[in-house]
């Protein structure tokens, strides 16, 4: 071994060893170790990791990224998720017949040929899943702001809805609207990083609600760059290509009434300050404007849907600051073709998608998820909602969620959008 080559190894090492630290002293998530009893994905579409022999920082970096490869991998090798799903295509009880799965049938689908099959078992239901996304990441017929960039180039505060359980090796992508209040309290539980009077919750539904959505609760990917400086990007790469990532969407119009209902229909007094109350101005012509939501609503100052889809349609709209993340895009909420998520549950399919979500986690002997005693917007109610709506806004409204219609396979909701 020559000298130069010895001294990169060494600094190589000392790399190691101050990853290896802030690994052991991993703060805030509660315990050190690495456990990683979980299914872990081995298909992963990010772009490769530096290779060697591209200058000193390259190799040195992609040392390190081998050695923590290493460290991550060992003894977590065994389980495969897609091994697992052939193995045992029975995971999904098919005692019920899966009604709100109907839902995703009834309309005609122009995008996917996959439709006919309405009801595969459960592992081939999220292999099909996981094809349509993939296979519409890299079909140029289908473009949208931001799709064609990287991991790298996407910025740190939009990974701010990634969180990250290092006990079990998981990471979940919050979408609002899609039950992400009950997923938090999931990884609350998992990553014990919530403690009540000096113990970890132990029931997702013991957890106060304010406390599940304080974002000080939670590692999130945001917070690595403070946390890891110039590892961060490694690491979440690491941690991206190791765990098990997953999220939960929903039919991309359902989960607009669904946010306008619990936004505007409800007295909230920030939702009305910093958007019903501009809405109200702009589009219904109101100047002068009570300072509270309660004066608001009892003088009958409401905004209605149609306001809401014109806010939403507004080019104007996105010169102040990016949509609200209770109606922001999944795909810039999550980033699916840059991250090559394992598990792609539906709020249509809830129940199912999340007790099969647990068992593949092996966790489901730890936690529940909890059920829902919410009065949740369905999909049969579009056509009410959507009456008022002039048809050239509905076709507007529909290019713009047109990524998350397609990519998440729901059908195009030509009802809605012809003559
Ligand atoms: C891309 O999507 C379009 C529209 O569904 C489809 O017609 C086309 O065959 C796809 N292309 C590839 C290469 O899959
Ligand atoms: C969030 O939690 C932190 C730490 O527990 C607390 O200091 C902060 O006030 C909370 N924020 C909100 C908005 O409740
Ligand atoms: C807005 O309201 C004012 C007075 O309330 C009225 O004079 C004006 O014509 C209205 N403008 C539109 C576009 O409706
Ligand atoms: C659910 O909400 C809808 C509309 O907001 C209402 O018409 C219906 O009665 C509610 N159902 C229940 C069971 O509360």
């Amino acid at each position: 071994m020559t000298k130069p080559r010895l001294f990169r190894l060494w600094l190589a090492l000392g790399s190691v060893l101050m990853v290896l630290l802030i690994i052991v002293y991993w703060d805030n998530v509660g315990t050190a170790h690495f456990y990683l009893h979980t299914s872990l994905s081995r298909t992963h579409a990010l772009a490769p990791l530096p290779t060697p022999g591209q200058g000193e920082d390259k190799e040195l970096t992609s040392d390190m990224d081998e050695f923590l490869d290493k460290l991550l991998t060992s003894g977590a090798k065994q389980s495969d998720f897609s091994k697992k799903k052939t193995e045992q295509p029975q995971v999904l009880a098919p005692s019920k017949p899966a009604q709100s799965r109907m839902e995703e049938s009834v309309r005609g689908y122009d995008w996917s040929p996959q439709s006919a099959q309405q009801h595969p078992d459960a592992g081939q239901q999220q292999a099909e899943r996981r094809s349509v996304l993939r296979s519409f990441c890299a079909n140029s017929s289908l473009a949208f702001p931001t799709k064609e960039r990287s991991f790298d180039d996407i910025p740190n505060y939009e990974l701010n809805h990634l969180i990250v359980d290092d006990r079990h090796g998981v990471i979940y992508c919050y979408v609002p609207k899609v039950a992400c209040t009950n997923w938090k309290r999931v990884m609350i539980v998992l990553s014990e990083s919530l403690l009540d009077r000096g113990a970890p919750y132990r029931d997702p539904l013991e957890i106060p609600r304010e406390r599940v959505h304080n974002t000080s609760t939670h590692l999130t990917f945001n917070k690595f760059w403070r946390r890891y400086g110039r590892f961060s990007r490694h690491l979440m790469k690491i941690k991206l290509k190791k765990y098990t990532k997953f999220l939960f969407v929903r039919d991309p119009f359902v989960r607009l009434i669904s946010a306008f209902r619990s936004k505007f229909e409800l007295e909230n007094e920030e939702f009305y300050r910093k958007f019903a109350a501009p809405m109200l101005r702009l589009y219904a012509n109101r100047t002068s404007l009570p300072t509270s939501v309660s004066e608001a609503f009892s003088a009958g100052l409401k905004v209605t849907f149609a306001n809401f889809i014109q806010y939403l349609l507004d080019p104007h709209t996105e010169k102040l600051a990016p949509f609200n993340e209770h109606w922001r895009q999944v795909y810039r909420l999550c980033h699916p073709c840059q991250i090559d998520y394992d598990f792609v549950g539906k709020l249509e399919t809830l129940d199912e998608d999340a007790a099969q979500l647990l068992r593949l986690l092996k966790v489901d002997a730890q936690v529940h998820f909890p059920p829902s005693y919410r009065n949740r917007t369905a999909s049969s109610w579009e056509e009410d909602w959507f009456a008022k709506i002039p048809l050239a806004w509905r076709r507007q409204l529909y290019k713009l969620y047109e990524a998350d219609f397609v990519l998440f396979g729901y059908p195009k909701p030509e009802h809605l959008l012809r003559d």
